[in-house]
């Protein structure tokens, strides 16, 4: 089954549009419906039982590497046409990018994203998500899957904003987060349970010289 479009006149999505335009960021908290994330959340959680989830690595290409020290999570790419509810996600974040393409004009192509899972204890320290030899990505998604999460049990999205403003966001299931790739430094404070999301990267396409 095809998953349904949303249309990128909607709301919710202009909402985003006007904050990512207005200040670089935006926080939905009530983005998803609770049983779509709960979805997601099961299928994370299968994922990692069957072994699916790998350490992520830093670094892009050949310096690709594992480092606990930088960022201690586990990853899966997703594809499309795998699962209905991964295909929502995929149909929603499409309609997002045609959304932020009408209102901003970034002249987004495509959406890369990966199923991300902190065991306890994992963390990401600062950084920013754009690479220093690729400007492809334009803007950050992350949507979190945790039911039920308490701020005692950490895991904080930390943004580091203008004017040595930090910014904290607890992982709270439905929430999105949408934030300009190459200008908003953040960090993944470490947690007290295994902390579940979905994080992707709006994408143009990298500069190409003329074919002459
Ligand atoms: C990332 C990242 C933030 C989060 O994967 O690059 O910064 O809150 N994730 O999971
Ligand atoms: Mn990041």
């Amino acid at each position: 089954m095809r998953a349904m479009q949303i249309p990128f006149d909607h709301p919710l999505l202009l909402r985003i549009v006007d904050d990512v335009a207005e200040r670089g960021w935006s926080q939905q908290n009530i983005f998803l419906p609770e049983s779509l994330t709960r979805e997601l959340a099961l299928e994370c959680r299968k994922r990692a039982a069957e072994g699916e989830l790998a350490p992520a690595s830093v670094g892009r290409g050949a310096l690709q590497e594992v480092r606990e020290g930088i960022r201690g999570d586990h990853i899966q790419w997703l594809e499309p046409g795998q699962t209905e509810p991964c295909d929502r996600y995929l149909a929603l974040m499409d309609s997002l990018r045609q959304a932020i393409n009408r209102g901003l004009f970034l002249g987004l192509e495509d959406y890369e994203s990966h199923f991300a899972l902190y065991p306890p204890g994992a963390f990401y320290l600062k950084h920013v998500d754009r690479f220093r030899d690729d400007d492809k990505r334009m803007l950050s998604a992350v949507l979190y899957l945790n039911d039920g999460w308490l701020p005692e049990h950490g895991g904080h999205l930390r943004m580091y904003l203008d004017g040595g403003v930090e910014y904290d966001i607890q992982p709270t299931g439905g929430c999105l987060v949408v934030f300009l790739s190459g200008d908003i430094p953040h960090e993944v404070l470490p947690s007290t349970r295994d902390r579940l999301s979905l994080t992707g990267w709006f994408r143009r396409r990298g500069n190409q010289p003329f074919e002459l």
